[in-house]
């Protein structure tokens, strides 16, 4: 059966777009007083992808949350995408997704059809990823809003945070970027290519197993998912925690061809401006970059690939292995010892 609602016109917002820019959430939490856990390993100060707890000297438990209003008309796909995006920040940690909790806000447009839809995306992809869903709490609002709070497991020793990238590191990005600004020019119906928005909604509903499955074998010392703060605002966030310059060489860098002129015409999401408020300060431009491509680093990427910061000798292994199960993954930079800016665009 056809829906007859469009799910993209019951939200202001799409995806990771919605989310609340970076600088915004550090000036929300300025102050907030949290505790410590001699077991916690990753929590609420580090601003890292998931919080890690260890249970035992070989179990750590990882716990993350992530939702979103509708990013696309079709309800199956749009739960697939939003399970496919809360599941990365366990693949981000290192870990392996096994529980999750939806996440859900309906509305009166919305029939039960619809909400089964999402609810059956969801569902379908979090099992594909080896996690089962076992309930949730649905509300009934203003906006769709559909997610999941997900659990997964991790070995102690084993936790990649968004901080320990190292001088020497070699970074592998394993998705393209431009999805904010492609799905933006959906949205506003002008988005003229065959066939773009559909390869876009694929990438989406990917998840990022793979490339957890591959990097794990390998001497990885720092790992991130690339979503709303944009390639820049999460490479900031890795540059800083971990006292380091990251050097993006941007023509290797992945992206959709398609996004670029889309980007010269302004098609920009409100996202990647707060993206770049956030970032800029941190980013040194040294090569010749135009401004369109910059936009698009800063994108909001909606259930974005791994930023993987892997030591120098396994690079060469570590990529050819990534290339296999994922041919759009590219080495798109290095790190040095800080070098008076976070990041440098060569
Ligand atoms: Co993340
Ligand atoms: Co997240
Ligand atoms: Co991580």
């Amino acid at each position: 059966m056809e829906t007859e609602v469009k799910m993209t016109k019951l939200a202001s917002c799409a995806g990771c777009g919605a989310k609340v820019g970076a600088g915004t959430l550090v000036q929300l939490l300025e102050g907030f007083k949290t505790h410590t856990d001699p077991r916690l390993i990753v929590g609420y100060d580090k601003s890292d992808d998931a919080s890690v707890y260890k249970i035992t000297d070989d179990l750590a438990l990882v716990q993350t949350t992530d939702f979103f209003p509708p990013i696309v008309d079709d309800p199956y796909m749009y739960g697939q995408i939003a399970a496919t995006n809360a599941l990365s920040d366990v693949y981000a940690m290192g870990g392996e997704p096994k529980l999750a909790l939806n996440i859900m806000c309906v509305t009166d447009a919305m029939d039960s059809h619809t909400v089964q839809e999402v609810l059956r995306g969801g569902y379908d992809k979090a099992y594909e990823a080896g996690a089962i869903i076992t309930g949730g709490h649905t509300i009934n609002g203003a906006e769709p809003i559909y997610g999941l709070a997900g659990s997964g497991f991790v070995h102690p020793d084993k936790v990649l945070t968004n901080s320990g990238a190292k001088p020497g590191d070699v970074l592998i990005l394993t998705k393209p970027l431009g999805v904010g600004i492609l799905t933006t020019t959906a949205k506003a119906g002008l988005l003229e290519e065959e066939g773009v928005i559909e390869k876009i909604y694929k990438q989406m509903a990917t998840l990022n197993k793979a490339g957890r499955d591959v990097m794990v074998k390998y001497h990885v010392n720092s790992c991130t998912d690339v979503t709303g703060f944009a390639l820049l605002g999460h490479s900031f966030e890795m540059a800083q925690g971990s006292d380091v310059t990251i050097h993006l060489q941007v023509a290797d860098i992945p992206y959709h061809k398609e996004a670029y002129q889309y980007a010269e015409m302004g098609l920009i999401p409100a996202g990647a401006y707060r993206n770049r408020n956030y970032a800029e300060k941190g980013v040194k431009v040294v090569g010749d970059i135009s401004v369109a491509m910059q936009d698009i680093l800063y994108d909001p990427q909606t259930s974005g690939g791994l930023l993987i910061a892997v030591a120098k000798e396994d690079a060469e292994a570590c990529f050819k292995e990534l290339k296999e199960a994922i041919p759009e993954a590219a080495i798109i930079g290095h790190v040095t010892e800080f070098m008076g800016a976070s990041i440098c665009l060569e």
